[in-house]
């Protein structure tokens, strides 16, 4: 795959290489395998954007773990997010007493991954982390800590690895941001 992409006119550069993920990805595995030693989490990943990294990252995980999902609305096909968030999919799991394992794409505005927290802790689960392949840290406005963070980027529209742009490119191996100059930059 090129290092440039274009989509509907917008240019796209690599940003992340797909070896670059997989050893993040390998890393987090193995950071979450140390601290959930003799523990049964479940897995919780927010559809769609997660579901690769959610793929990579279970299949190295070596404890054993249930998985579910959860699918959230998304951005539509804006490269903004609209500011609200609503539950598509709701959960089949069992949350109570369990240790949750929440698995996102890309923390941004926050506003997701803290509508799920509030979905999970009225389950009354044993624990609760959240795993992001992604942290837009500078915009994230939560007040919980993101426990295990892949790499923090800055404030850049990213695709790719899951991440689309309007629903699609989520196939790519490798993460790709707007390039600067690209005419659509906002
Ligand atoms: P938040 O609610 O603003 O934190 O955004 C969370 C969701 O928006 C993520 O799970 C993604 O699905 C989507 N999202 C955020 N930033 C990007 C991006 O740069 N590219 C594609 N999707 C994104
Ligand atoms: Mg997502």
């Amino acid at each position: 795959m090129s290092d440039e992409i274009l989509i509907n006119n917008d240019r796209f550069t690599l940003y992340l290489s797909e070896e670059k993920i997989q050893k993040r990805v390998k890393e987090l595995a193995a950071q979450i395998n140390n601290d959930y030693r003799a523990k049964v989490p479940i897995f919780i990943g927010i559809l769609n954007g997660s579901f690769i990294f959610f793929s990579d990252l279970i299949r190295d995980i070596t404890v054993d773990c249930e998985v579910d999902f959860l699918k959230l609305s998304s951005y539509g096909d804006a490269k903004i997010s609209s500011g609200q968030v609503k539950l598509l999919k709701d959960l089949n799991c069992e949350v109570k007493g369990r240790d949750i394992i929440v698995v996102e794409d890309v923390v941004d505005s926050g506003l997701s991954i803290d509508f799920m927290k509030k979905i999970v802790m009225k389950e009354n689960p044993a624990s609760f982390r959240v795993v992001t392949l992604l942290l837009k840290s500078s915009v994230a406005k939560i007040d919980f800590p993101i426990d295990y963070v892949g790499f923090e980027i800055p404030p850049e529209f990213v695709i790719g690895y899951g991440l689309d742009y309007a629903q699609k490119v989520r196939n790519l191996r490798s993460i790709y941001r707007l390039a600067p100059n690209s005419p659509v930059q906002r």
